[in-house]
């Protein structure tokens, strides 16, 4: 695992000096979706990390936002957004950051999340613990939702569709102390991880969003789960992460919350 740490830690660093190197750049910007936008950023920091992984790893697979997924035989896959906030990134707002995680025989034992522009490199193991710059991670202890600050995010189809969160977003506003909408799931989980939000939910997200920010949270003492409390898997696309103590009163805030739409 040494090795896979070691890797993890310097491909996270490399790519996320890429990513600030070129924040001033003038970006090239392709639209996935109506608001939904990649830049030559977000596809350049893949390339690197899939290269690095190509040259060290050649029998893993890989699963990056930016590509097709590469399936090997070997159980072992790497999960990546390489650019996670990409809006953020592409207007200069420096909030954003890389995720990696490396999953074996289906379960995250590796996860990482770089911030470049504050040099945080948020790190988890399974069952080693999670750690800021070398520093351990520990949840928060608030206890009330009425004193937590939370965060959330909202869906690239937010016009279209309205399943979008906005009715949990009033809810939660009206019941926390403050919700923020910062721009990247991968940071608001490594922020969970870390004390400094007390709890984060969202819709509609895709593995390489989570797959390292959910394993910082669990290291870190949290607990993650989907909107009701029941198991998360990766696919699972809504998501609830907590320091466990507030983790009750969110999941029941959001169920008693009438939906926007008939599914
Ligand atoms: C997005 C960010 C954002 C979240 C979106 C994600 P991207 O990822 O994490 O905070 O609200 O749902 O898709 O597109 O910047 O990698
Ligand atoms: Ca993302
Ligand atoms: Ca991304």
């Amino acid at each position: 695992m040494d090795r896979y740490r070691k890797f993890i830690e310097a491909t996270a660093l490399e790519a996320g000096a890429l990513l600030k190197d070129r924040i001033d750049h003038r970006h090239t910007i392709h639209y996935k979706g109506e608001i939904n936008l990649v830049t030559e950023a977000d596809q350049l920091s893949e390339a690197l990390i899939v290269e690095r992984i190509r040259a060290s790893f050649p029998d893993h697979g890989i699963l990056a936002e930016e590509s097709p997924e590469m399936s090997k035989s070997s159980g072992i896959r790497w999960i990546i957004d390489p650019l996670d906030g990409t809006t953020n990134y592409a207007h200069g707002y420096p909030v954003f950051c890389v995720s990696i995680a490396l999953e074996m025989e289906g379960e995250i034992r590796l996860g990482a999340v770089y911030n470049p522009m504050l040099d945080e490199l948020f790190i988890a193991q399974k069952g080693a613990g999670g750690f800021l710059n070398g520093r351990p991670l520990k949840v928060s202890q608030t206890a009330e939702l009425s004193r937590s600050l939370l965060a959330t995010g909202f869906p690239y189809d937010i016009r279209e569709n309205r399943d979008n969160n906005m009715n949990y977003f009033e809810a939660m506003a009206l019941n926390a102390q403050a919700v923020r909408r910062a721009g990247s799931a991968a940071l608001d989980l490594a922020y969970v991880a870390a004390g400094r939000f007390d709890g984060f939910w969202e819709l509609k997200l895709m593995p390489w969003d989570m797959a390292a920010g959910v394993l910082l949270v669990e290291e870190a003492g949290g607990v993650v789960t989907d909107l009701h409390s029941a198991p998360l898997d990766l696919l699972s696309p809504h998501i609830l992460a907590s320091n466990g103590l507030i983790h009750d009163e969110m999941s029941r805030l959001l169920a008693r919350t009438a939906p926007l739409y008939n599914p």
